[in-house]
């Protein structure tokens, strides 16, 4: 299991670095990833979430009655996207607890490196398409609060510095 960052933190505003190739050490990085994602009950996960400034993001937007997506993405690069706009509330492991509306593409196809190393297509709707896109933002240093209104990043980052002061107190000896 990783440790993931929590905002704010400087290390999750860095542009991430594309992968060379999908290695054996790559795809560790993808299953730990997914296991932490997993635990933490989350949709998607990005490599610099926990530390690493590599261009690889885990998403697994399946129900727990469906079949697990298990998707391992390297270097993904949105190849389309569709001139309709959708507007939905998005959350984040760096974020705890914190959700916001943002407004995206509805669709997009993207292009990226497998588990394997092999080059494929995913054309992604609904909650798929937003994981993926918010992932994808992750590795540019884009940040949910970077895509709401000024008001409302103020209003996350105030209650996420107080949960952090809080954590302090609650585990600072008596
Ligand atoms: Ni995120």
């Amino acid at each position: 299991m990783l440790p993931i960052i929590i905002a704010p933190d400087p290390r999750l505003k860095r542009k991430a670095e594309p992968v060379a190739k999908v290695d054996a050490a790559t795809r560790r990085l993808m299953d730990d990833m997914l296991e932490t994602m997993h635990a933490a009950n989350g949709v998607g996960l990005a490599a610099p979430q926990v530390g690493v400034l590599k261009r690889v993001i885990v998403v697994d937007t399946a129900r727990k009655d469906e079949k697990p997506l298990r998707l391992r993405m390297a270097n993904p690069e949105i190849v389309w996207a569709s001139e309709e706009f959708e507007l939905r509330d998005e959350g984040c492991l760096s974020f705890p607890e914190q959700f916001a509306e943002v407004r995206r593409p509805a669709k997009v196809r993207v292009r990226y490196l497998d588990h394997e190393n092999e080059i494929r297509e995913l054309e992604a709707e609904g909650l798929l398409s937003v994981c993926v896109q918010h992932e994808m933002d992750h590795l540019d240093g884009v940040l949910l609060v970077d895509r709401v209104s000024a008001l409302k990043r103020n209003m996350i980052l105030r209650r996420l510095a107080k949960a952090k002061r809080l954590a302090e107190t609650e585990s600072a000896p008596a």
